[in-house]
């Protein structure tokens, strides 16, 4: 058993911290391929990367101790200013919503918000095999049958919207769709979506966890013109989860549910008053980060960042594809990228990968494992470095026995394996 604190002199205490950050592996952040990091640092492409990164980190500091309550005023103002920013831009008239701590938690408020505007206990929520692990953990607090709809042909990156229509039942209260996929990167067919919701009466939330930060300024640069409507445009879509402490590049944890009108945040305050959030106090440190970063960066800027993303997903891509054996499961439309091999056992590969030093999520499915990586711009300059050791380790990977199917139910997304 430890024994209590007796004190420690400073000198000693900044070695151990030292020691705490380095178990942590900060110093090896651009070789972290998982959403983690940084994100947002000096690139050619991204002069301005550290400097914006560090006035995010400064305005963070300087709320680090205000919380939403008596304090709170400024941060409030700066709440509000980024649901009015980022709901305009997803194309709500009159957007409401807070901040939260990341996207498992504004899945869940969303969701008690379907359960608040249905009035009843139990239920159901329907949606598909792709969803987040999150989806799994809420139902399972809410006293909800989670109704996984399965994925066409074993590919999770698709919907197929009829069967999402046939899985509704009659006391289903809400439908979830994920713009940008953990891992597939996809984004579900909303439109769909939004016409059953309508055909139902259902609640409709999107979860833009990752995609939120990223298919904006990817449709609006012009870069990919063929994303489907997923957001506030549809018909239907009551709520939309967008985390700034992912493609948003804010420090963690930031995340933010938005909803398409007043309406609906009163409810969602019913629910869990006062705000809306899980939480009862909220450190302000965390949304003046958030705030900072997304008032400094603007559309330019996140425009910059996802473009820089999709550069370096670009190029990893391009060297799987060169890699015999290795395949890029198809349907990403964000940074996303999910490797794996019908032919070869990567098991060994992913091991050895990790014994280099390379960090990066796994997982089971496609099976027996697949390698999750999400370029952003903290990982510059390693792309070429990773894919060598990714050729490496493929060469002396051994050979599947048997298909490495791609099977259905995974309820909980692992990041390792
Ligand atoms: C699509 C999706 N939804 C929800 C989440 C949960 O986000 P958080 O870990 O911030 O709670 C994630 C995390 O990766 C995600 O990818």
């Amino acid at each position: 058993m430890s024994t209590f604190p007796s004190g420690i002199d400073p000198d000693k205490f900044d070695a151990e911290l030292h020691r705490l950050e380095r178990v942590s592996r900060f110093p090896e952040m651009p070789r972290n391929l998982f959403d983690e990091g940084p994100h947002l640092i000096t690139t050619p492409e991204l002069p301005w990367g550290d400097a914006v990164r560090e006035q995010s980190v400064e305005a963070y500091r300087r709320f680090i101790h205000g919380e939403t309550w008596i304090t709170g005023g400024g941060a409030r103002e700066m709440e509000a200013e980024v649901v009015g920013w980022l709901g305009g831009l997803l194309g709500a008239e009159r957007p409401a919503g807070f901040i939260t701590s990341g996207g498992s938690e504004s899945n869940m408020c969303a969701i008690l918000t379907a359960k608040q505007r249905a009035g009843r206990r139990g239920g159901s929520v329907v949606f598909p095999d792709n969803g987040h692990y999150s989806l799994h953990k809420l139902c399972r607090m809410f006293d909800l049958d989670p109704i996984v709809v399965p994925a066409p042909e074993g590919r999770l990156d698709l919907v197929d919207p009829e069967a999402v229509e046939a899985a509704v039942r009659p006391d289903t209260i809400a439908l979830i769709a994920t713009a940008g996929t953990w891992a597939y990167g996809s984004v579900d067919p909303v439109g769909a979506f939004g016409a059953i919701a309508e055909r139902h009466g259902l609640y409709l939330h999107v979860d833009g966890a990752f995609g939120g930060f990223i298919l904006p300024f990817l449709e609006r640069s012009g870069y990919d013109a063929t994303i489907p409507a997923w957001d506030f445009r549809v018909p239907g879509v009551c709520s939309i989860s967008a985390d700034l402490h992912k493609n948003g590049m804010a420090p963690p944890p930031a995340g933010t549910l938005l909803f398409r009108d007043e309406s609906l945040l009163a409810s969602a305050k019913e629910i869990c008053p006062p705000n809306g959030t899980m939480s009862g106090t909220r450190g302000t440190g965390p949304i003046a980060g958030a705030w900072a970063m997304v008032k400094l960066l603007g559309e330019p800027g996140y425009t910059a960042v996802s473009l820089k993303s999709m550069a370096m997903r670009d190029e990893l891509v391009e060297g799987v594809r060169g890699i015999e054996g290795l395949e890029v499961h198809p349907g990403s439309r964000i940074n996303m990228t999910l490797i794996h091999s019908t032919t070869l056992d990567l098991r060994p590969a992913a091991g050895e990968l990790r014994r280099r030093g390379w960090m990066f999520a796994a997982r089971a499915v496609p099976g027996p494992v697949s390698l999750v990586v999400v370029p952003m711009p903290h990982n510059d300059g390693q792309t070429s470095a990773f894919l060598s050791d990714l050729r490496a380790c493929a060469d002396t990977a051994p050979p599947l026995d048997g298909p490495g199917a791609e099977k259905s139910g995974e309820s909980v997304s692992g990041y390792g394996f």
